[in-house]
């Protein structure tokens, strides 16, 4: 597989074509940005750390069934994707209280959610990202009535797979987001699974071991994801 042009940077991904036009080429890059890219820095290692991350992830979903764009790693930094149309909606699963839901509702944060909640919100950055529902996304378009229903059966197997996941690692999946997009007619789980995009908190203590920790300045941000990986199983050199 040769890598060709850049065809878009995210604020920590960057994506290349490749001389299959139905393949893309991801580089997890080091800089981390929070707060809609008000704040971003580089933390060495964390390219390295996600894209070993995401790869074990997507290989423990793909194996309870769940269809991933993921193809293999091709280096340190890089894996090889299927290019999906994405659907510009965000999925989100809360098992416990906090981020945005403690922030919107003022419900208490580490509340256990029975049962978990699904929210959607739209990929769009000059509106911030807004919270959505079925019923817009099907109105302008966004997703169909089929691929909203599909997204969330989707989601909530990835919960079934990674709750239990981490929880044999001693820790408690909070919440996640995943985006989903189109490949030959299938929905397939695309973009990234990694403590960028989930809370992960220590079982016991309540630790967190995510990007929160980046997002209050806790410190150990890279540290913990890898932490995180070795209680799952991951070796990073
Ligand atoms: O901020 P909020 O509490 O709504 O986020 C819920 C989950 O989705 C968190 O795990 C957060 O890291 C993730 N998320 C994300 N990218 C976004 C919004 C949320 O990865 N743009």
């Amino acid at each position: 597989m040769e890598k060709r042009d850049a065809l878009y940077a995210g604020k920590a991904k960057s994506v290349y074509r490749t001389d299959d036009p139905q393949r893309l080429i991801l580089h997890f890059r080091d800089d981390t940005s929070a707060f809609d890219g008000e704040r971003v820095e580089s933390l060495a290692r964390k390219g390295m750390v996600n894209n070993k991350f995401n790869a074990f992830i997507m290989g423990k979903l793909e194996a309870a069934g769940i269809p991933t764009h993921f193809d293999g790693l091709v280096s340190e930094t890089e894996c090889v994707v299927k290019k999906l149309e994405m659907i510009p909606v965000e999925c989100v699963v809360r098992n416990l209280a906090a981020g945005g839901l403690v922030k919107r509702l003022g419900i208490e944060e580490g509340r256990e959610l029975t049962p978990p909640t699904f929210e959607l919100f739209l990929k769009n950055d000059a509106q911030h990202d807004p919270m959505i529902n079925e019923s817009l996304a099907e109105t302008f378009g966004w997703a169909s009535r089929e691929q909203l229903a599909r997204m969330k059966t989707l989601t909530f197997q990835v919960n079934d797979v990674l709750k239990q996941l981490f929880l044999d690692g001693g820790m408690l999946l909070v919440d996640y987001k995943l985006e989903f997009g189109m490949f030959n007619g299938e929905i397939v789980l695309g973009d990234e699974f990694s403590p960028d995009g989930c809370r992960l908190w220590d079982a016991k203590t309540r630790e967190k071991m995510d990007k929160d920790r980046f997002r209050q300045g806790l410190g150990g941000v890279i540290e913990a994801y890898e932490e995180v990986g070795r209680r799952i199983g991951i070796e990073f050199d």
